[in-house]
């Protein structure tokens, strides 16, 4: 999205260290995924005779506390057929949050793919919802309404900087949907497994409310390919046949599935260091109490870290050239050790930090290092 104005260090070429703090879709397949995927045993599953897509999406399912899962492409593809089975009758209307992945960063696709009608109601700070915009935004059995048919969460929410969703408040909106005759709620837990590490509960405790997830392995995960949709038989069932239609049904899958099933096992717990590493560098990003920019500490509950730019001096574009290049002061004064950090603007008072396992704790500190430079240098 913003990738490209961060990328022209003129200085990369000098044997500049790179460290790209831009998203956890950086992130790397680890070695035991790389051998895993080369040695999978595969089969068509198409015709649902791979077993390694068949034992991942087993394994989904267990650890959902859900009766089936299904292997797809993309986060994108899983939110997009999750909603277009929750809404197969015409007319269907899905309620939104304004700040979601559905509604700001996939096309519009269910609109665009599945004819479903959007009703998007504000989204707080928080990630939440108010529950009066919800019981307002459902239709009434009118002949000049859409139906309303699902509602969609977003767990951790990226577009609120990877803010988990409070227990108590997917208990109280999810209670409320189905109170008020929501039929169904959708998960786009992309980053879901972010939340349950965060909470310190089991994912299954996240989604046992809700009718269907995506989550996604190819995040934090660092699988290399794949999301996964989790639901209930029949659910599943109507899902593959929508993933086949969109063209998302693939073969020898397995191979990809093997990494996903080697992120499952092993990559969930370790998000907890990514977490740990967030929260050090924002902490040591305010502590630089920069009147230019500061970094909200107790946003950062996940892998994202959330810099804010309070004057028109420095906005986030600037910051983010500045800080994706070396001057040549800074050569004079550090030497050998080009440092540039690549981050995301979100707008122009911000810029998002991802922390993922392609950051040790050295490479957070060689950031802060490179941002306490340029703070110093402001200050000139
Ligand atoms: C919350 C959320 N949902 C869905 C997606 C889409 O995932 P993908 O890039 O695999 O399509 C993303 C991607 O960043 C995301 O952050």
């Amino acid at each position: 999205m913003y990738a490209n104005e961060c990328q022209d260090s003129p200085k990369v070429e000098r044997n500049a260290r790179v460290i790209d703090m831009r998203s956890d879709t950086f992130s790397l397949p680890t070695e035991k995924m790389r051998h895993a995927m080369a040695e999978a045993v595969v089969g068509d599953d198409v015709f649902q005779e791979d077993p390694t897509v068949n034992a991942l999406q087993k394994r989904a399912a267990e650890l959902f506390g859900k009766e089936s899962a299904l292997l797809v492409s993309s986060g994108t593809m899983g939110n997009l057929i999750s909603v277009l089975v929750h809404c197969r009758e015409r007319g269907s209307e899905a309620i939104v949050g304004d700040k979601c992945h559905i509604f700001k960063y996939e096309q519009g696709g269910i609109s665009q793919f599945g004819g479903v009608h959007v009703k998007a109601i504000p989204t707080l700070a928080d990630g939440t919802f108010l529950l009066e915009d919800i019981v307002t935004s459902i239709r009434t059995d009118d002949i000049h309404f859409p139906r309303t048919k699902v509602l969609c969460l977003e767990n951790t929410h990226n577009g609120c900087g990877g803010k988990v969703l409070p227990l108590a408040y997917l208990d109280k909106v999810t209670a409320f949907a189905r109170a008020n005759g929501i039929p169904a709620i959708h998960m786009d837990g992309a980053r879901i497994f972010n939340a349950a590490i965060a909470l310190k509960v089991p994912v299954s405790r996240l989604v046992q409310n809700v009718d269907s997830v995506t989550f996604c392995l190819s995040k934090g995960l660092c699988a290399p390919v794949g999301s996964v949709i989790v639901g209930t038989t029949s659910f599943v069932a109507e899902a593959r046949r929508v993933r086949k239609a969109l063209g998302g049904g693939m073969r020898q899958a397995g191979h990809l599935a093997a990494a996903g099933l080697v992120a499952l096992e092993e990559m969930v717990d370790r998000l907890e260091e990514d977490h740990r590493r967030a929260h050090h560098f924002a902490r040591s990003i305010a502590a630089l109490q920069s009147p230019f920019f500061t970094a909200d500490v107790t946003a950062t509950h996940s892998n994202m870290v959330r810099i804010e730019f309070p004057t028109d001096h420095v906005t986030a574009e600037v910051f983010c050239k500045r800080v994706g290049s070396v001057t040549d002061a800074e050569e004079r004064d550090l030497g050998q050790t080009f440092v540039v950090v690549r981050l995301f603007p979100v707008g122009k008072n911000a810029a998002r930090a991802v922390i993922c396992n392609n950051l040790t704790d050295a490479d957070v500190q060689m950031a802060i290092s490179k941002i306490s430079y340029y703070a110093d240098e402001l200050k000139n």
